[in-house]
C-alpha cells in the first residue's frame, strides 16, 4: 500500500472533522459533537458502512464503539477477519439529532465522502450493514433477500448484512449474521 493512499485518507478524515462549524446549514452538522469519518487502514479489503453515527459514536469521534459495535468486534472474529482488514465507516458522518434517520439531503451531502474513501481504499468487498445502508447502494435490493452474498451493483461487489443493531433487538437474527459473517470471511480468504 502506498504511503500517499495513507495520506490521502488522513487528509480527507481531517476534512471531515474540520466540517464541524463550517457552517453549512445542515442540521446534523451543525448539531453533532463532532463528525466522525472512520476508522481503519488504507489498504482495508473491506469497508463496513453504517447508516450514521449514534450517541456514543458521536462522544468518541469513532464508529461502532456502543453494543452494537462490540457485537460487529465478535462477527469480525467469527469470520477471522483481522481489524487491519477493514474499514468502518457511515454513510452519514454526523450523528442525526434524537437518532433519526438521515435526510435524503443529508446523505446526498455527506455521500461525496464515502466515495471518496471507497476510491482511495479500493477494497475487495463493501459491506454494508442493514436495510437502510444497503439501500445507498442498492435500492431495489432487500436485505432480507441478498444478506450473506455477493451481489454486483454498478461494478462494485456489496457483501450486504443485517445491522448487528438488528440482531440486539431481535434474538433471531443473532445465528444468521454469526453464519453470513462467516461466509463473508471465506470470501475474503
Ligand atoms: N450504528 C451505525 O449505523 N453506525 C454507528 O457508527 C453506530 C451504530
Amino acid at each position: 500500500m502506498s504511503a500517499s493512499a495513507k495520506a490521502r485518507l488522513e487528509a480527507l478524515a481531517n476534512e471531515i472533522r474540520a466540517h464541524k462549524g463550517a457552517g453549512c446549514g445542515f442540521e446534523v452538522c451543525e448539531t453533532c459533537t463532532q463528525l466522525v469519518p472512520g476508522v481503519g487502514p488504507a489498504s482495508a479489503s473491506i469497508v463496513i458502512v453504517g447508516e450514521a453515527p449514534g450517541a456514543k459514536e458521536d462522544a468518541a469521534g469513532v464508529p461502532f464503539v456502543g453494543a452494537a459495535g462490540k457485537f460487529l468486534d465478535s462477527l469480525l472474529a467469527e469470520a477471522e477477519i483481522a481489524r487491519d482488514q477493514v474499514f468502518i465507516t457511515n454513510v452519514v458522518k454526523a450523528r442525526p439529532p434524537k437518532n433519526r434517520d438521515p435526510t435524503r439531503d443529508e446523505v446526498a451531502h455527506h455521500w461525496p465522502w464515502l466515495e471518496a474513501q471507497v476510491e482511495i481504499i479500493k477494497p475487495q468487498l463493501l459491506v454494508p450493514l442493514g436495510r437502510h445502508a444497503l439501500a445507498r447502494f442498492a435500492p431495489d435490493a432487500k436485505i432480507a433477500e441478498v444478506h450473506g452474498s455477493v451481489l454486483e451493483v454498478d461494478g462494485r461487489r456489496l457483501f450486504p448484512l443485517y445491522h448487528p443493531a438488528a440482531a440486539l433487538y431481535n434474538g433471531g437474527l443473532r445465528a444468521t449474521l454469526v453464519e453470513d459473517a462467516r461466509a463473508l470471511g471465506r470470501e475474503l480468504s
